[in-house]
């Protein structure tokens, strides 16, 4: 059985569907701070089948060690988290304690149960402001400039000692660039609290017409149309790059890292063009002064995914924003619509 923190939020949703798809039993451990029962419900209908849900706090050691005494868990995806990097700066506190002592709580409670795989999910924000593109994973990381970055920067160091200290650790780091997209089915996808501080989902809500017009963060970087250039991956793309590596995990020992990108960057107003083809009309948009900590552009170098996972992504740009719009048009205030009831999953009472 495999446990998944933040299994109900965006990425891990998807990760459990795939889970699924694939046959594991897997177990969510989520507190739902982010996110709604209704996503397991719909990763229910997709598979046919329900993953064990529990509703609590990843940093509850009490609640861990309940969970591995009640389930036959082998190896963990960590996706709970914070991620919002404007919030980390009000509130950096919170940020290092969900995502740094959240860490260290499972990996205790897992060492404890005689576990010792674990998936995490880490950001391309590690590298900080790379002079060089592609990035590599060779690349030293850099200097984060907000508490979300350092988080995932610190929590990386966090697992690397881990590993050396104790050879029954196998570690995956996953440097993911820029998920987006959403399932085929239209079913589940992003559906961010509040406004939505990345480029897709505001672009998505200009559509579906909760918001008036886009803002382009800056139109004077030193990239070919002077907009900021990102390597998009289609979160199910990502979601499959999670089971190759719980794969290898079998076979290699320590801390492996592999960045989860496509190896191709667009720039924002190549992203505009190209969803303003999908939804066939021309999206509201104004030029706005660069968004403070923003970088001129981060592309992956994802041959180390590819040579050692035997995973490369599937889906492009089209496809991407294609099945983006497919689930916004048909949800249009995202799970808000749904009874949110955790009654299709299989729910159990623990201790917490
Ligand atoms: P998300 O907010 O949709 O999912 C995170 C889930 O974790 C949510 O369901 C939330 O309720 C849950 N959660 C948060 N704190 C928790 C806690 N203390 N205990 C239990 N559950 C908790 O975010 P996502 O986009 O799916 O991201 C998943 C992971 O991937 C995060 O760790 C994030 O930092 C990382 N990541 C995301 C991106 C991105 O752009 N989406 C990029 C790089 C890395
Ligand atoms: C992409 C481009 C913006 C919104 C962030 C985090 C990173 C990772 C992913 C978790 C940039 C521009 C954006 C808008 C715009 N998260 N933009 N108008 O900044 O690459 O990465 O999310 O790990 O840590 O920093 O993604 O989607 O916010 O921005 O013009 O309304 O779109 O300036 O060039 P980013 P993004």
């Amino acid at each position: 059985m495999i446990l998944v923190t933040g299994g109900a939020g965006y990425i891990g949703s998807h990760a459990v569907l795939e889970l699924l798809l694939a046959g594991h039993e897997v177990l969510v451990l989520d507190n739902l701070c982010n996110s709604s029962p209704a996503a397991l419900q719909r990763v229910e209908q997709l598979a046919g089948r329900a993953p064990h849900f529990v509703r609590g706090d990843v940093r509850n050691r009490a609640l861990l060690k309940a969970l591995f005494a009640a389930y036959p868990v082998s190896a963990v995806l960590h996706f709970a988290g914070l991620k919002a990097v404007g919030e980390s700066v009000r509130e950096p506190l919170r940020y290092y304690e969900t995502n740094v002592s959240g860490s260290i709580a499972l990996c205790q409670a897992m060492a404890e149960a005689g576990i010792f795989k674990l998936v995490f999910s880490s950001s391309a924000t590690v590298y900080g402001e790379s002079p060089v593109m592609p990035i590599t994973e060779e690349r030293p990381t850099g200097v984060p400039t907000n508490p979300y970055g350092q988080s995932k920067l610190m929590a990386e160091n966090v697992l690397k000692g881990l590993a050396d200290s104790d050879p029954r650790w196998s570690i995956g780091l996953l440097r993911y660039f820029n998920p987006i997209g959403a399932h085929e089915s239209g079913l589940i996808g992003e559906d961010p609290n509040g406004t939505p501080n990345n480029l897709l989902p505001y672009m998505l809500q200009v559509a579906v017409g909760r918001r008036a017009q886009l803002n382009i963060y800056g139109n004077d970087y030193p990239t070919p149309d002077g907009t900021g250039v990102r390597d998009y991956i289609h979160v199910v793309d990502l979601a499959q790059g999670h089971l190759k590596a719980l794969e290898r995990l079998e076979q290699v020992a320590g801390v492996s890292v592999w960045n989860l990108g496509t190896g191709r960057g667009y720039s924002v107003r190549q992203m505009l063009s190209a969803f303003e083809e999908v939804i066939g009309r021309p999206l509201p948009h104004v030029y706005k002064p660069r968004r403070p900590g923003d970088i001129a552009q981060c592309w992956s170098d994802p041959s180390k995914a590819r040579e050692e996972l035997g995973w490369e992504a599937q889906r492009g740009l089209p496809t991407m924003l294609r099945d983006a719009w497919r689930w916004q048009s048909r949800n249009p205030r995202g799970y808000a619509q749904d009874k949110a009831t955790v009654a299709g999953a299989t729910q159990t009472a623990l201790a917490s």
